[in-house]
């Protein structure tokens, strides 16, 4: 057992000590899911030490634990709820849609008012393809792309996160240069390697040399604007305009993948940044709560699916388009205005300031980064260009952080990243903040025994 063990069991007796206590049958049904679902849940992004909660209820930004503790829910289904859950005009939506039939081998016209609705928001959308999930979006999008294009290999950022199909699964952690193209983990099909070129976010002269010596290879780059999952890292000035100049210079189809970053504003990261990508990809939000997720982009490219033109670019799926997501999704979308942006973005830089002077006391360099109603807390003395290796002592950090929260009512991701939701008001805000500030001591007394 190493010496970072002997810290972290350490720290387990006093903060996870609480958490088991207080969350038996939690535990207990983790025990029994555990017997039918590897791990006790069903995607592993529900993991978490000791033992991840079950929850029994949802209602707006706030959640019900099988041993009757309340949470305020800053995950919301990772980013996914920005509305929270259960909100009425949504619920309303929903309930019409199911006296109606909930999945028609068929149009249905909110098909097309949805597209019509992200073709008028969204700078890049001049058709749409809805899907299923994220990873089915950046998947369709790297095959139209490639199809266009004419050439398989493509441009990823070192840390980029775009769902865990095997073409994309290799570096989307922050791990350090040795291991960029290593595939994520077992049974991932080595030969995606041969196609994916990783550089660094916020580096153009990188992404130049790759397509100076690779470009007869190389015909798409897909990138988040901001990188969600590697901590909401932000481009640099001129970087995603430089990026469009090299996928034209280059001919190369250019994806943003804003399935986390649409929340930012009506016309997603795009309309702020003013860059306008070939396709983007979205999912999460525009569910409105259910499973979702399209490809939009321009029409010469998305022309290719057409199935009434030869050579048609397959996109299928029983449930693509489904009819109580996309109504669900349109409603969202509906609410999902400029005053309600607007209102998110003062909650979320209100608690960008009340996370920053609460762990003000911390014995570890803290920043925290924010992309609209998106934070990350980062272990670092500086927000990160570029996913960067976290501190040896970070993970640990982390655990004492999440653990804390949860003994005390509020729901983060166990990395570190909130989502703010206009469920939330600034009651919700102070308290988390206060949460976060009870939890240094804790953190403190972790940095301490792992400096000894
Ligand atoms: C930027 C980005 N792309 C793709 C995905 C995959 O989406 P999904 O989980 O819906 O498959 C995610 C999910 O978190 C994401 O953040």
């Amino acid at each position: 057992m190493d010496e970072n063990m002997t810290v972290i069991e350490q720290y387990r007796d006093a903060v996870e000590h609480l958490y088991r206590s207080r969350t038996s049958q939690s535990a207990a049904l983790h025990e029994q899911a555990k017997a039918v679902l590897p791990g006790g849940v069903t995607r592993f992004t529900n993991f978490y030490p000791p033992y991840p909660l079950t929850m029994v209820a949802a209602k707006g930004c706030m959640l019900l634990d099988a041993d009757g503790h309340d949470y305020l829910d800053f995950v919301g289904n990772y980013g996914s709820l920005i509305h929270g859950h259960t909100n009425p005009a949504i619920l309303e939506a929903v309930r019409a849609q199911l006296g109606k039939g909930t999945a028609i081998a068929a149009s249905i016209p909110e098909h097309t008012r949805f597209a019509q609705m992200l073709c008028a928001r969204i700078p890049s959308a001049e058709m749409v393809r809805f899907c299923n999930s994220g990873l089915e979006a950046t998947m369709y999008a790297l095959r139209v792309a490639r199809a266009y294009s004419g050439k398989s290999g493509f441009i990823k950022m070192q840390g980029g996160y775009h769902g865990l199909h095997d073409a994309v699964e290799f570096s989307t952690s922050a791990q350090g240069p040795d291991s960029v193209m290593q595939p994520n983990c077992p049974g991932i099909a080595p030969s995606a390697a041969n196609e994916i070129f990783v550089v660094p976010f916020n580096d153009l002269a990188a992404v130049e040399t790759t397509l100076q010596t690779h470009g007869s290879h190389i015909g798409t780059i897909m990138l988040e604007p901001v990188m969600g999952a590697a901590g909401m890292i932000l481009p640099a000035p001129g970087y995603l305009q430089g990026l469009r100049a090299l996928a034209d210079k280059y001919q190369c189809v250019l994806i943003f993948d804003e399935i986390q970053t649409l929340r930012m504003g009506e016309g997603g990261a795009q309309a702020l940044y003013g860059v306008t990508p070939d396709l983007t990809t979205i999912a999460k939000i525009i569910g409105g709560g259910f499973p979702v997720g399209a490809v939009c982009g321009l029409r010469k490219v998305m022309s290719l699916f057409d199935p009434s033109s030869s050579g048609v670019v397959n996109h299928g799926g029983t449930f693509s388009g489904n009819n109580i997501s996309l109504v669900a999704g349109l409603k969202a979308m509906e609410l999902l205005d400029g005053a309600a942006i607007t209102r998110l973005e003062s909650l979320s830089a209100a608690l960008e300031q009340g996370i920053q002077n609460a762990l003000s006391q911390l014995h570890s360099p803290c920043v925290v980064t924010r992309a609209g109603s998106m934070l990350h807390i980062h272990f670092a003395r500086q927000a990160p260009q570029r996913a960067e290796p976290a501190a040896p002592y970070a993970a640990g950090l982390y655990r004492v952080l999440h653990v804390s929260l949860l003994n005390n009512g509020v729901f983060i991701s166990p990395r570190g990243t909130l989502y703010v939701s206009t469920a939330m008001n600034a009651e919700h805000i102070a308290l988390a903040t206060r949460t976060i500030e009870a939890a240094v001591p804790a953190m403190n007394a972790f940095l301490a025994e792992q400096k000894q």
